[in-house]
């Protein structure tokens, strides 16, 4: 009798770890700027601290002689450990963080050239995070392997998108064509051309 308790215990036992981790490949976490209950994304709070992936300047012409300022800066930054793990894999990891600011810009002479641009203030901010297991499937922010947010400087924690496939993906489309050819699917939404610190060296 108390051998066949302590074997439906241990049965009880095991289909308790077998169903929880079975439930836990779907709720592993994110990063603590997902709310794991309802998906929402935020602007993660320490990402200045995190190194930048790349940077995209736009310039505009000004004046009649064709003269070209910059007038906006894009800078991403990204966790230390998702560039050291493209770096030796080739494909971002589940949990990558990618935050985009757009910096207004200024354009001035300087001792190193006669048109230097210089970031100013924050604009706006995207964030994708990396999503390789397919989670709150409900959720019109994610979709297509990442979770899609942008954001407005006045609150970074409430995101104004509405869609991603309305309000991204149409503008992430042509990235697939510029990816590397071997990218995985989902990593293709990427404009990696930007991060030459992914490649090896
Ligand atoms: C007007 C077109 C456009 C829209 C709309 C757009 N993107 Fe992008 N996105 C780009 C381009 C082009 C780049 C790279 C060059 C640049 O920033 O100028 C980029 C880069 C990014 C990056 C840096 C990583 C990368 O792919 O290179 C993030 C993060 C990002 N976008 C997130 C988003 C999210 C989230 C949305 C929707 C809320 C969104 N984008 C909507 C065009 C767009």
């Amino acid at each position: 009798m108390k051998n066949t308790i302590m074997i439906s215990a241990l049965l009880f036992a095991f289909m308790i770890s077998f169903g929880g981790s079975a439930l836990g490949s779907d709720t592993k976490p994110l990063p603590p700027n997902v709310d794991m209950k309802t998906g929402a994304i935020s602007v993660p709070e320490d990402y200045t601290l995190w190194p930048t992936l790349g940077t995209w300047s736009h310039a505009k012409v000004v004046g009649a002689g064709g003269a070209v300022n910059i007038h906006e800066y894009h800078v991403v930054y990204t966790q230390p450990e998702t560039i050291a793990y493209y770096k030796k894999k080739g494909r971002f990891p589940d949990g990558a963080v990618l935050v985009k600011e757009l910096l207004h810009a200024e354009t001035m002479s300087m001792s190193t050239g006669p048109a230097v641009g210089h970031a100013t203030t924050l604009k706006a901010f995207f964030v994708l995070v990396r999503d390789t297991e397919g989670r709150f499937k409900d959720s019109p922010l994610w979709g297509d392997g990442w979770g899609w947010s942008f954001f407005e400087p006045k609150d970074l924690t409430k995101t104004t998108s509405k869609d991603y496939k309305v309000d991204c993906i149409p503008c992430h489309v042509p990235a697939k064509d510029l990816a590397p050819r071997n990218a995985k699917k989902d990593d293709k939404w990427i404009y990696t051309l930007g991060y030459p610190v992914l490649q090896k060296k």
